[in-house]
């Protein structure tokens, strides 16, 4: 597990757009264009504090972890949001524990996020069950919150203390 580099930012774009384009995972319905990807890379990643964490099998990245502002308001500042994409043919094997646990570990020495929150489209019992056993708690889920694919999405909201 490492930070990513701005030349792995291709490959975590690949991985990120598969589950944009075919799953209800990510609530986003537009890929993020290679700029964006730029964007985000230069600003809150390099310059704000926040994190991308690659994870790599046989020279390839194969799973991403990053960090982001879990709201706008200022008084969120000590909580940051979590997102995991592990490609699809290399779930299950770890990665994302690995990526998870190095990104807490991280979190967890810094002290500059007090709480993290990973807020999770149903249904999805991996990433529940993946959650779950990395310590975070169920502070609720919200009903039909979101839309896509033509279908209404709950969403549950886990926590996790820093
Ligand atoms: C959710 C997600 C990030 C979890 O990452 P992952 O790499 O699949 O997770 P892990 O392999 O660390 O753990 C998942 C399971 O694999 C098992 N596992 C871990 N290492 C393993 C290994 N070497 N061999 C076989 N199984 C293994 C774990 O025990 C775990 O099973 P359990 O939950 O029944 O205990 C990943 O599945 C994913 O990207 N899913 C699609 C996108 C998504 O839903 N992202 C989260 C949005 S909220």
């Amino acid at each position: 597990m490492r930070h990513a580099a701005a030349g792995d930012l291709p490959a975590v774009a690949a991985i990120y757009t598969h589950y944009v384009l075919r799953t209800t995972t990510t609530f986003n319905t537009e890929v993020r264009t290679p700029r964006q990807w730029r964007e985000r890379f230069e600003g809150p990643i390099a310059r704000g504090g926040h994190r991308l964490l690659v994870a790599e099998v046989a020279g390839e990245v194969t799973g991403f972890v990053e960090t982001q502002r879990f709201r706008p308001k200022a008084a969120y500042d000590r909580s940051v949001e979590l997102s995991v994409y592990v490609a699809p043919d290399a779930t299950g094997h770890g990665l994302g524990g690995a990526l998870y646990g190095e990104l807490l570990r991280q979190l967890e020495d810094d002290q500059r996020f007090h709480r993290a929150y990973a807020i999770v489209a149903l249904p999805n019992p991996t990433s529940v069950r993946f959650h779950e056993r990395w310590g975070f708690v169920h502070r609720g889920t919200l009903t039909q919150a979101g839309h896509k694919f033509g279908r209404y999405l709950d969403v549950a909201y886990f926590e996790r203390a820093l």
